[in-house]
């Protein structure tokens, strides 16, 4: 077995030769072993975990993807109303850093909702990302958007980080797992939400299929279940139906009594509509064959640019703006990929060129913001940062 081929089997992940040429490499620098062949021989439970820590991506941000928050803490007051004194349950895995279920614990807590009224417990296969988790430490890379008052009220500064609070810290239970080595029979049904976003984007079908069993087994028959946008077609492949919230990428078991609709909490920016992926454009038979390519190509270039894998997802964006010169949302992840890259003068430059086409840009306007305050240009930032409030004002107005 080659070394691709083993950490696809330890991990799930569909990994580049590449990334895991890149992996082996240092790992065996650090080992000072210059054959690969003897040194995957050899390898140690300890020096396969190190491994592994070189191929996962643990990105993550606080409020990433907002909408999911807001309809999860809609969702919990709903069981909490229908059941007085029961305890609801959740799951984030993976969790990376920690900054999802925290987020969740925040949404929680700014709605009001009891801490002894919910668990949350919260997995990643990276034990790196499981001790950052729990000691709860962030830098200004986790804090992405414009609205930040709540890192106002749940972090205090240390240096140039942010701690987040004890109370926080104590509604997260974390531990390093791999979900599909759960054991999730001795905890069927144990959920009633579950978080499980930008992981699938990594793993091939049959690999997708063996996660979503173990994610339907742990979810509540009624629970409500929380996916990446590009993640949703193969849960919906997978005996899922999308429920309606807008930009939360919520899921319930099919056939499952259909969730009440729950109001909007709407503490955070309304995330933008998601781009209709290819099983969903293929139920939509009035879009143009032309929207129809660029939403693929778009999706596509997501997907790779959330892989890592840059080259392709440059190509696949350079192909969609032949068919579209005037994508924003093209300029927009064209900006994420450079900014990846370190490019920082690149990325402002695509980022400018999405708010000329799309002035309400919201996201490309928040990393025009922090890209402005990074390089000390105290003006700009407060300038995008306005805009990007106006145009966060202006959504949440209309959605209320
Ligand atoms: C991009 S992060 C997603 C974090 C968070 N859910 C979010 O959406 O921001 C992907 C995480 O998946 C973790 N991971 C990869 N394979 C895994 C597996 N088989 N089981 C659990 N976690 C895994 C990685 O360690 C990494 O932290």
């Amino acid at each position: 077995m080659n070394a691709r081929e083993l950490l696809q089997r330890v991990s799930g992940l569909d990994l580049s030769e590449q990334v895991v040429e890149r992996a082996l490499r240092e790992r065996m620098a650090h080992c000072g072993v210059t054959d690969s062949a003897a040194y995957l021989q050899q390898l140690s439970p300890a020096e396969l975990a190190a491994l592994i820590e070189l191929v996962v991506v643990p990105e993550s941000w606080m409020f990433r993807d907002s909408g999911a928050f807001s309809a999860a803490t809609a969702f919990v007051q709903q069981q909490l109303a229908a059941q007085p004194g029961r305890i609801v349950r959740i799951l984030s895995v993976p969790c990376a850093g920690g900054e999802e279920p925290y987020s969740m614990a925040m949404a929680l807590c700014d709605a009001g909702v009891a801490a002894g009224a919910c668990r949350i417990e919260a997995a990643d296969l990276s034990k790196v990302a499981v001790e950052r988790a729990r000691a709860g430490r962030y830098t200004r890379n986790a804090f992405r958007g414009v609205d930040l008052a709540f890192r106002e009220r749940y972090f205090s500064r240390r240096g140039d980080e942010y701690q987040i609070s004890d109370e926080l810290r104590a509604q997260v239970t974390f531990s390093q797992a791999n979900l599909l080595a759960f054991d999730s029979a001795s905890a069927a049904g144990r959920y009633d939400v579950v978080f499980c976003r930008n992981l699938l984007i990594y793993f091939d079908d049959p690999t997708t299929t063996a996660a979503i069993a173990v994610l339907s087994t742990l979810l509540a028959d009624d629970g409500m279940l929380f996916a990446g946008y590009a993640e949703v077609p193969a849960f919906c492949r997978n005996g899922f139906a999308p429920l309606r919230l807008p930009g939360a990428f919520a899921l319930q078991k099919a056939g499952a009594t259909p969730a009440a609709k729950p109001r909007a909490a709407a503490a955070r920016p309304p995330a933008r509509k998601p781009a209709p992926a290819t099983s969903a454009a293929k139920a939509a038979p009035a879009v143009a064959p032309l929207a129809l390519d660029c939403a693929s190509l778009l999706a596509a270039a997501r997907r790779q640019a959330d892989r890592g894998h840059y080259q392709e997802a440059t190509a696949s964006t350079h192909a969609l703006l032949a068919a579209d010169p005037n994508s924003a949302d093209a300029y927009f992840l064209l900006g994420v990929i450079s900014e990846c890259q370190h490019n920082s003068g690149a990325a402002d430059d695509y980022w400018r060129r999405c708010v000329y086409l799309q002035p309400d840009h919201y996201d490309a306007l928040c990393h025009l913001a922090l890209l402005a305050e990074q390089t000390g240009d105290a003006a700009q930032a407060g300038v995008f940062r306005q805009r990007a409030t106006r145009v966060f004002e202006r959504r949440a107005g209309h959605s209320r």
